[in-house]
């Protein structure tokens, strides 16, 4: 549900385990690594994904699993049926784990109060999305360089990715630095981080202040369908590109740029930048597939 439920155990083990499947799942060759054969998992997504879902689906299938989906739109829940009952349903047909991606912020909590299978939160609205924090930071521990310093520039109020790359990423010892626009940014109280991490967190409005002291540079998407709930001031997109956007020269060859994806070309990054030298956008995307399947291995295990 959160990263919040992870022990630094708990997440060395999935780092450990990522490793071992990143290996296997090299280009050309046999994929099918088993270790959950016969066991069953269930994608039900409420909002649209590539990655997320694709890889959640790919390792499943790699490790042996039996794979269905639920897309909200092609299932009773268009012709009324609710989300609760849903789960019930599916819950019948003794799925061991749901991925769950919801727009509602804390839905999995609720959702898993009907069921027995296991739910694993593949992002919920603005609340959290706990396994991009773990590709992340699985993705930061193979950068080659001794990374410390972690800035994560945007819309960051509404980003579950933020919220939950900052707190997995401070327990483990990195610092951490939100910038966006005035208003974008929470109070690291909206958050619960622990007061004991505040000296690791430093909160900018200016991108090009912190440049210098970053390692890595963590854009996130801007989230225009998210400025109706909790609007917090519309910002002009090419201004903020201006101000928040990645630009030719601004990223050192020893710093890095990371993004969850989908990336919003021009606004956030540059379009001729998205896969400059520096990104490991497709690194991230290529690690999903191997901390989902350790992520699966641990919760089924
Ligand atoms: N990073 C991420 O959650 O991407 P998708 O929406 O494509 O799953």
């Amino acid at each position: 549900m959160s990263v919040d439920q992870l022990t630094s155990d708990d997440v060395n083990t999935i780092m450990d385990r990522a490793e071992f499947y990143k290996g296997r799942f090299k280009l050309g060759k046999d994929k099918k690594v088993g270790g959950l054969n016969g066991r069953t998992m269930i994608n039900m997504f409420f909002e649209p994904s590539t990655r997320t879902r694709i890889s959640f689906e790919q390792a499943a299938k790699r490790m042996g699993m039996l794979v269905s989906n639920i897309i909200a739109d092609a299932s009773a829940m268009a012709k009324g049926e609710s989300s609760i009952d849903t789960i019930r349903t599916l819950g019948a047909m003794n799925f061991d784990v749901v991925i769950l991606r919801t727009p509602q912020s804390m839905q999995p909590y609720e959702l898993s109060t009907f069921t027995s299978s296991a739910i694993i939160n593949a992002g919920d609205g603005t609340n959290e999305h706990p396994t991009q924090a773990l590709l992340d930071y699985f993705t930061i521990q193979k950068l080659g360089m001794d990374v410390k310093n972690i800035t994560i520039v945007g819309n960051i109020i509404h980003s579950r990715v933020a919220k939950s790359n900052t707190k997995l990423l401070l327990s483990m010892g990195y610092n951490v630095t939100l910038v966006g626009p005035n208003g974008w940014v929470p109070e690291p109280k909206e958050w619960n981080i622990p007061e004991e991490q505040y000296g690791q967190l430093n909160i900018g409005t200016h991108l090009r202040d912190v440049l210098d002291v970053s390692d890595v540079v963590m854009t996130l998407r801007i989230q225009q369908e998210r400025f109706s709930d909790t609007h917090r001031g519309l910002i002009d997109l090419k201004d903020y590109n201006k101000e928040y956007g990645i630009k030719h020269g601004m990223l050192r060859d020893n710093q890095f740029l990371m993004h969850p994806g989908p990336v919003n070309r021009g606004v956030e990054i540059d379009e001729d930048l998205v896969y400059c030298p520096q990104s490991v956008i497709l690194d991230q995307v290529e690690n999903g597939v191997a901390v989902r399947s350790a992520i699966l291995e641990h919760v089924l295990t």
